[in-house]
């Protein structure tokens, strides 16, 4: 296994073989963690730099089998910020120090074009120092090329799997993994910095697919790239599936960080809910990103992905200040810069 990871380390690269050898193996995982931190490093020094989640709207016209807030969840609260109160969020968040919001939500018909770009000029009015995030889900290529003209920079939209196969057992027939993969290529062309990304441990993920993944992730190259376990929620079709494991995903985090050295690279809220180091265990493993939760306390518990999702209880400010404790402690340093890829 030792060579495998220096190889990688060294090429950034493997085979086929040689990477599903490595993605089934537990072995080495300390060495391939030391690798991933000190390339990380190398880039990125201790900073971890924080982006502000802003989760706008649990209204989804979608229904991805795995997700809480899928619309056939007839018992999932609904709810949608105003502009007042997404605008809220930024300034207490920019109070905090934030330079990054990320306006997440369900695929929801009530944020118009005009919506969002209204929005997203007013906030880059205010706060001409700060990024704008969206992730939103696909829209057309010209709601894209809208939002970006109003001001926005990045767009998180995970491809969730490569394999067509897979895909097709992760959502209905109305959803195809050749729109989300159409939608990635125009964010990318449009100028967007653009994350994608998938889930592990996802019901009927095989290693098979998990080197799809890594070899259309080679194809796209995000400037971000989003992995965490999967996590059942009760009321899904998915609802007796297992979640996925802390091991799987810190080695994939590792073998990711190998293969894409400057990418930006989330520990993820999902990593933080299966296991309670999770989170400080991603950032030893080559993470660089972190995105708290900014939302009004209020409606956090209601943007339900899956069962028992972390920090849905917090103000922001003790997300902060948890964060940044944990931060600390695992021997890095919080960012307050905006956090743009390195070049
Ligand atoms: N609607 C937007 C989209 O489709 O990209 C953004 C919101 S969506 C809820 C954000 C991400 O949550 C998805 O890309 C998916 O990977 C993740 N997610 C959904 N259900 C999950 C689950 N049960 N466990 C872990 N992650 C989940
Ligand atoms: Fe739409 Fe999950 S099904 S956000």
């Amino acid at each position: 296994m030792t060579e495998l990871i220096e190889k990688l380390y060294t090429s950034g690269d493997l085979t086929d073989s040689e990477f599903k050898i490595l993605v089934e193996s537990d072995k080495d995982s300390e060495l391939l963690a030391e690798y991933a931190d000190k390339v990380r490093r190398k880039y990125y020094g201790r900073k971890v730099f924080l982006r502000g989640l802003i989760e706008i709207s649990s209204y989804c016209r979608n229904d991805c089998f795995y997700c809480g807030i899928r619309r056939s969840n007839r018992n999932a609260e609904r709810y949608r910020l105003s502009r007042e109160e997404i605008l809220l969020c930024c300034e207490n968040g920019y109070n905090l120090g934030f330079r990054t919001f990320v306006m997440q939500g369900g695929e929801d018909l009530y944020f118009t074009d005009d919506f969002m770009c209204s929005l997203i000029s007013e906030v880059k009015r205010k706060y001409s120092d700060c990024a704008v995030t969206l992730s939103l889900g696909e829209r057309s290529y010209e709601s894209y090329r809208k939002m970006k003209e109003a001001g926005a920079d990045r767009y998180l939209l995970r491809h969730e799997t490569a394999s067509p196969e897979l895909y097709g057992k992760l959502h209905p027939s109305e959803m195809s993994i050749a729109n989300r993969k159409e939608c990635l290529f125009n964010l990318h062309e449009l100028g967007y910095q653009v994350g994608a990304g998938f889930m592990v441990g996802v019901p009927f993920q095989t290693t098979e697919d998990i080197i799809r993944d890594l070899r259309f992730l080679q194809e796209l190259r995000p400037h971000m790239i989003g992995i965490g376990p999967f996590v059942p929620h009760h009321n899904t079709p998915f609802a007796d599936k297992k979640s996925g494991t802390l091991g799987l995903t810190l080695r994939l985090l590792g073998i990711l960080r190998l293969m894409f050295p400057k990418v930006l690279l989330p520990a993820t809220t999902a990593l933080g809910t299966i296991s309670p180091d999770g989170r400080e265990r991603g950032l030893k493993t080559g993470c660089n990103v972190l995105m708290p939760n900014l939302s009004p306390v209020n409606v956090r518990k209601k943007y339900d992905l899956y069962d028992n999702k972390i920090c849905t209880g917090e103000e922001s400010a003790e997300c902060v200040v948890c964060l940044q404790r944990r931060i600390e402690s695992a021997g890095f340093e919080i960012s307050c810069e905006r956090g743009d890829i390195v070049l």
